[in-house]
């Protein structure tokens, strides 16, 4: 990644000036935002200045600076931030940014900045003879899925070799660099799996869930409950299905929850089943509890 500084000051120009198309542009674009909100245009600003002069001069961030009522620091930061923005000269037909971080640097990005090297200038940044071609290396593009990949102005063309990537830069030289289609330069659709697809490969298919529902036992005509069968049992999870769980016993081996009732209250609740199903008793025949009516 180089550092990025304005270019030297024998190649500034004095002044910077929107054309008049550029102008009624600039003017439109500022009043889009909200009063007090204007220096928000500040980069599509910027970008109109780089296509009108082919990079961002210092007088034109000092104008632009200008016309948002900002600091020129300001526009300076956000023109030295981005790599979009060009500082100082690049090649007329094509300034290629290959990118070097490590998606695009594993999958072979070093040989293509070989190849730019070799193609166009040993050096960044700077100009071949015609003044056509330049090059940079620059941080992640946001296509690293297609690395290795390069942009050209605001282009990305991904997917690339360096036997590919010639044939795009000779492309720009020769003016015709509108016929690359830009994106993946291999059999794939933006950024599916390379051959078609690999999961999620068959066709979805609607799924209803099947919650199984406690079953409700059917009382019989002489009382006695049906015992549920195992379609029935209660889900793993539930607490009561859980093996470790266990109901406390007392010693006579009934239920502690049915002990618990006192005399009247098994008096009221009536005739009780028992576990066996068999013949209901009154179990608090012979209870010496008194009743109410003996007090
Ligand atoms: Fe190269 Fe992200 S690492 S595009």
């Amino acid at each position: 990644m180089s550092v990025r500084r304005l270019a030297e000051e024998n190649v500034q120009p004095q002044r910077f000036a929107f054309n008049e198309g550029n102008a009624s542009w600039a003017q439109a674009t500022i009043n889009k935002y909200p009063k007090g909100r204007e220096q928000s245009a500040v980069i599509p600003l910027l970008m109109r200045a780089q296509e009108q002069d082919g990079w961002v001069t210092k007088a034109a961030i000092e104008s632009i600076a200008d016309m948002l009522s900002m600091p020129y620091i300001r526009v300076l930061e956000v023109a030295t931030f981005y790599t979009q923005f060009q500082l100082k000269p690049v090649g007329t037909r094509a300034h290629v940014q290959v990118c070097g971080t490590t998606p695009c640097m594993l999958r072979g990005s070093e040989e293509l900045i070989s190849l730019c090297k070799q193609r166009i200038h040993s050096q960044p940044l700077t100009p071949n003879a015609a003044g056509t071609l330049s090059w940079e290396e620059v941080e992640c593009q946001g296509a690293c899925v297609n690395a290795p990949m390069v942009m050209i102005f605001k282009d990305t063309f991904e997917d690339l070799t360096v036997e590919r990537l010639e044939q795009i830069i000779d492309s720009f030289e020769a003016g015709k660099g509108v016929d690359i289609v830009p994106g993946p330069q291999i059999e794939r659709v933006f950024s599916a799996p390379i051959g078609g697809l690999t999961t999620l490969t068959e066709e979805p298919k609607p799924q209803r869930n099947q919650v199984t529902e406690a079953p409700v036992p059917v009382a019989e005509a002489d009382g006695a409950s049906v015992p549920p069968t195992n379609a029935g049992r209660a889900k793993p999870d539930a607490p009561e299905a859980d093996p470790t769980v266990k109901t406390p016993v007392t010693a006579k081996g009934e239920a502690a929850a049915n002990t618990k009732k006192t005399g009247a209250e098994t008096k009221d609740a009536g005739p009780v089943d028992t576990p066996e199903g068999g013949p209901k008793t009154d179990l608090t025949a012979g209870a010496k509890t008194p009743s109410p009516e003996t007090k």
